[in-house]
């Protein structure tokens, strides 16, 4: 283990221990091969040094990090694993510095997938997710979000343990006490963020905090030091309303592939949100777990309509969201975002979920960018799914106004797929991967 300045590293070094932000936001984990992209984002915060391992074979072969080749995998089935992602990518385009990125990333990834499942899984997921499609309805004429909303007994009034916390979120005067009680109520929500807060994300956090490893977690009093007030009340009022959409199983769509597509999504904003600085990052990480709840709703409540827009989706090869619009009348984001704006969500919360997939409004771009970005990681990466089998397009002024290079991509999708893990591990206990 050895101290190296930033400008001497070069590529193919290993972190010897977690990388932190000078303001102590964790960047990178301990075991990164550092590639182009790592050593530009290590730059670009302005970092002295880092502690890299003393494995000279490593450091001094750029080519260490390892590929197909060194994985073993032959070249045909490499090729077929390419021809999987490039299904999902469809129109996408992998020419521009995100899809370069998210393209290779997610080759290694189904790679490190199949070797660790053998083939059948791959396959398996998509026959499974054909065999559940709807019979294709007739005639259908629009909806609108409140009819779908109306028709849903849950979805009226939002739960009450979620009425104090957001009491707490919207009152200035709050205090930490008022964040823990409002939590306290609900023992299986105050359960949930225990985990959340001790898993290896917030340890990092406080380990930069306090400069020594923390000690477990184990009372809200205490999680509301580590993550804080505003911020952990935040987080329960994503958390609280997850139970609702658990207790209303869609008729189409695989619950557990759905749930790993928006815990992926949210440890993506959570990430891009520390990285960019444009959001706060628990406010970022609720709009990337709640960002396709419009879809749940649609899929229970418009199951004919929904079946129509699949198959015009398969049919054109396009994205489902627009034949939504098509066939609906509204996208799942509207409706999502229609649902929050009545509860009362916090307004900037809203939008990120009710515009991720229309940035046309540049009023509401810097937020909703945020999300729009992890939805995509998420697609590409196939983290779950909530049943979009392409990729939508990536938005240039989105892309542009987030400012991260192909390189920082690079480098943060290991840490999100890393909290992704440990989020879906803290929701569902009975997770197993992958991830
Ligand atoms: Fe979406
Ligand atoms: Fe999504």
């Amino acid at each position: 283990m050895v101290e190296r300045a930033v400008s001497e590293l070069s590529p193919g070094m290993v972190l010897a221990a977690d990388v932190l932000t000078p303001g102590g936001r964790f960047l990178m984990p301990k075991g990164t091969v550092l590639d182009a992209g790592h050593l530009k984002s290590l730059t670009a915060w302005n970092l002295a040094a880092v502690v890299v391992t003393g494995d000279a074979a490593a450091a001094a072969s750029p080519t260490s990090r390892p590929g197909p080749e060194a994985e073993g995998l032959p070249a045909e089935d490499r090729e077929a694993v390419a021809a999987v992602v490039r299904e999902r990518f469809g129109a996408f385009d992998t020419a521009g510095e995100a899809g370069a990125v998210l393209f290779r990333l997610a080759v290694d990834r189904e790679i490190r997938k199949r070797q660790a499942a053998g083939p059948e899984p791959v396959q398996a997921a998509v026959a499974e997710d054909r065999c559940r499609r709807p019979a294709e309805a007739g005639a259908l004429g629009p909806l609108t979000p409140d009819v779908l909303l109306r028709d849903e007994p849950k979805l009226v009034s939002p739960p009450e343990v979620y009425l104090r916390i957001n009491d707490v979120l919207r009152d200035p005067a709050s205090t930490v006490e008022d964040a823990a009680d409002s939590i306290r109520h609900d023992p299986s929500l105050a359960a949930k963020l225990l985990r959340l807060v001790n898993s290896s994300y917030y340890s990092r956090t406080m380990r930069a905090v306090s400069g020594r490893f923390p000690a477990k977690v184990d009372s809200l009093s205490r999680a509301v030091v580590v993550v804080g007030a505003r911020q952990l009340a935040t987080l329960a009022l994503g958390v609280s309303v997850l139970p609702l959409f658990q207790d209303i199983p869609p008729n189409w769509v695989n619950m557990r592939l759905f749930w790993e597509h928006s815990v992926g999504c949210a440890a993506a904003a959570q990430a891009i949100a520390a990285a960019t600085g444009r959001v706060n990052a628990e406010t970022a990480f609720v709009a990337g777990l709640l960002h396709d709840i419009g879809r749940i709703i649609a899929f229970k409540q418009a199951a004919a309509h929904m079946g129509t827009a699949m198959r015009q989706a398969e049919a054109e090869s396009r994205p489902l969201y627009l034949t939504e619009r098509e066939v609906l009348g509204f996208d799942h984001a509207a409706l999502g975002g229609h649902l929050l704006q009545k509860w009362q969500f916090p307004t900037n919360l809203e939008k990120m979920v009710r515009y991720h997939h229309d940035l046309e409004e540049p009023l509401f771009i810097d937020e909703p960018a945020v999300i729009h970005l992890a939805d995509i990681v998420a697609t590409a990466m196939g983290w779950g799914g909530s049943g979009n089998r392409r990729m939508p397009a990536l938005d240039a002024d989105a892309w542009a106004i987030l400012g991260l290079t192909g390189g920082d991509l690079a480098g943060l999708v290991p840490v999100m797929e890393a909290r992704l893990g440990e989020t879906m591990r803290s929701f569902f206990p009975d997770h197993q991967g992958p991830p």
